[in-house]
């Protein structure tokens, strides 16, 4: 079984009985972003979708709306984390960075607040890449490294032992469209993105 590092010390461990109560607080629409994506992906496709996501911790925001009538897994680093997702839910513990999934397995990866969370970003978006099928989509909802906030954010994530290392935004771009992804990037707010990648059909 991967055990995460520093598993003792790790922030999550500590926030994840009042998880999922912090998040209602700090949802920005991206819920209603992201189920709407899905829609689109759903009504260009006849078979459920099969849906990853990375990074996820207890992955009940998304239940009610994005994961019903789908093949939803949810992966994270974090044994806490995953203990308080719902039972339903296919909770996987493993590193962003090398996963137990095949490749080519799913049709949308989701990443929400969470690459920057990863010690090893650029082996995550490459293993992202890796499990994604031919069309599909990768939604990244982070906060904007631009932004006076986030800076904030990273200094107080750093102080706790986290990366809190923020991707420009044309850099993760770039590292997609060399790839051969098509982009479509979309501010929530003055702080946070959601940026929706699409596979080529190659
Ligand atoms: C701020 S939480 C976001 C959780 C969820 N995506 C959300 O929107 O509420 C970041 C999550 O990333 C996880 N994480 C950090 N590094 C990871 C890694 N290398 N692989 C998988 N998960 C990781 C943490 O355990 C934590 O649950």
């Amino acid at each position: 079984m991967f055990e995460s590092k520093n598993s003792e010390k790790n922030i999550f461990n500590l926030l994840a009985p009042w998880y999922d109560r912090f998040r209602k607080i700090v949802e920005s629409g991206e819920i209603v972003e992201i189920s709407q994506e899905i829609e689109k992906i759903e009504r260009s496709n006849d078979r459920t979708l099969k849906i990853l996501d990375v990074g996820g911790g207890t992955g009940n925001h998304w239940r009610e709306k994005v994961s019903d009538g789908k093949d939803f897994y949810l992966l994270d680093e974090n044994r806490s984390m995953l203990s308080h997702s719902e039972e339903e839910i296919r909770a996987i513990q493993g590193d962003a960075q090398s996963t137990p999934f095949k490749e080519k397995t799913f049709d949308v990866v989701l990443c929400v607040d969470a690459l920057h969370h990863f010690d090893d970003r650029l082996g995550s978006l490459e293993e992202m890449d890796r499990m994604l099928k031919p069309k599909g989509k990768i939604i990244f909802v982070d906060f904007d490294p631009e932004n006076i906030l986030t800076r904030g954010i990273s200094l107080i994530e750093r102080s706790f032992g986290e990366p809190g290392t923020f991707i420009p935004l044309h850099s993760l771009k770039n590292f997609f469209e060399k790839k051969g992804y098509s982009s479509k990037l979309k501010r929530l707010n003055s702080y946070m993105y959601l940026f929706t990648f699409q596979k080529n059909d190659a």
